[in-house]
């Protein structure tokens, strides 16, 4: 039996490396050379994968996201009827974007694009101090990535709340779910965080809407997906001075067109979807264990919901 990577090729070759580190005896296959079908008991695919193709393996066991997301697996066609799929809780996942989240937030709460803009004018002038328990901070998602940033900036001294589909309590975070209490925390969110999973409820979740509750002058952070956030009205809201400035590391399509309005915004920070990035040697053991328990038919772990769409 193999296992099947499908990634860009150089990627694959530290997966392939990585898995078989865990266990060597592991036969590895790189798409497009899947070799004879029926032999894949396994595939672990990042989003360029078509989930048609899948369907061609007629001994497959499992699939597995090659990150925390999982959005690109489950769109339709989605995965072949019956397969699991699991994802990826990875430490440096979830350390990596928590670093971004706080280098956002402290970027926007420590005025760093006022700074940055007097610096390339010779301006020297002191702005009024910004006072950290007073920036209260929204996070869309509280789950492994929300969670953690919401801890770290509990940590610096912000006040932390957050957001979830259902009831939720995470130690010091005041939590809300549903649709009234996205409103009634985003009325509070002097900075919006979205940590979200991508599904049908939450595309386009930063929408003229949301923007429009946000307190005047907001930040908007988006770690997510380009998805979640609805662009003609984010545009609108950073030039209308509602929101003051947004960090957005996900966007739609990817790559970002060059003509794209974010790309020379002065009130938008961008990075290229490289908030964090899978590391797989760290990666690896967990992807393992899942092949070892598929053959054994034991319970999965990380499995996705598919009812819950994450
Ligand atoms: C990255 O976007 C991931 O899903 O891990």
């Amino acid at each position: 039996m193999a296992v099947l990577l499908s990634t860009k090729a150089a990627t694959m070759a530290m997966w392939r490396d990585a898995l078989l580190a865990v266990d060597p005896t592991l036969e590895i296959r790189m798409f497009p050379d899947a070799g004879e079908p029926a032999d894949i008991e396994a595939a672990v695919v990042w989003t360029a994968h078509d989930m048609a193709e899948l369907r061609r393996y007629p001994n497959l066991r499992l699939i597995v996201s090659m990150g925390a997301g999982v959005d690109h697996l489950l769109r339709p066609p989605g995965p072949p009827p019956g397969i699991p799929v699991a994802r990826l809780v990875d430490r440096m996942l979830t350390t990596q974007m928590g670093e971004w989240v706080l280098l956002n937030v402290l970027r926007f709460h420590r005025q760093d694009l006022e700074y940055r803009a007097q610096q390339r004018d010779r301006v020297w002038l002191e702005l009024d101090a910004p006072v950290t328990a007073e920036r209260r901070v929204g996070i869309l998602g509280l789950g492994e990535l929300g969670t953690h940033a919401a801890g770290l900036l509990r940590g610096l001294g912000f006040p932390v709340m957050g957001w979830t589909r259902r009831p939720r309590q995470v130690e010091g975070v005041e939590t809300f779910h549903g649709a009234d209490g996205l409103a009634a925390m985003a009325a509070r969110s002097a900075i919006l965080v979205c940590l979200l999973p991508l599904t049908p409820e939450t595309r386009g979740i930063v929408n003229a809407g949301l923007l429009a509750r946000l307190p005047r002058g907001a930040f908007v952070i988006n770690g997510a997906r380009g998805g979640h956030v609805v662009d003609a009205d984010l545009l609108a809201a950073l030039d209308s001075g509602q929101v003051a400035a947004a960090a957005l590391d996900v966007f739609q399509p990817e790559p970002l067109p060059p003509e794209h309005p974010y790309w020379s915004h002065p009130r938008v920070v961008m990075t290229p979807h490289a908030a964090s990035i899978t590391i797989p040697s760290s990666a690896a053991p967990q992807v393992v264990e899942n092949i070892h328990r598929a053959r054994a038919g034991r319970p999965l772990i990380n499995l996705v919901d598919f009812s819950a769409g994450y």
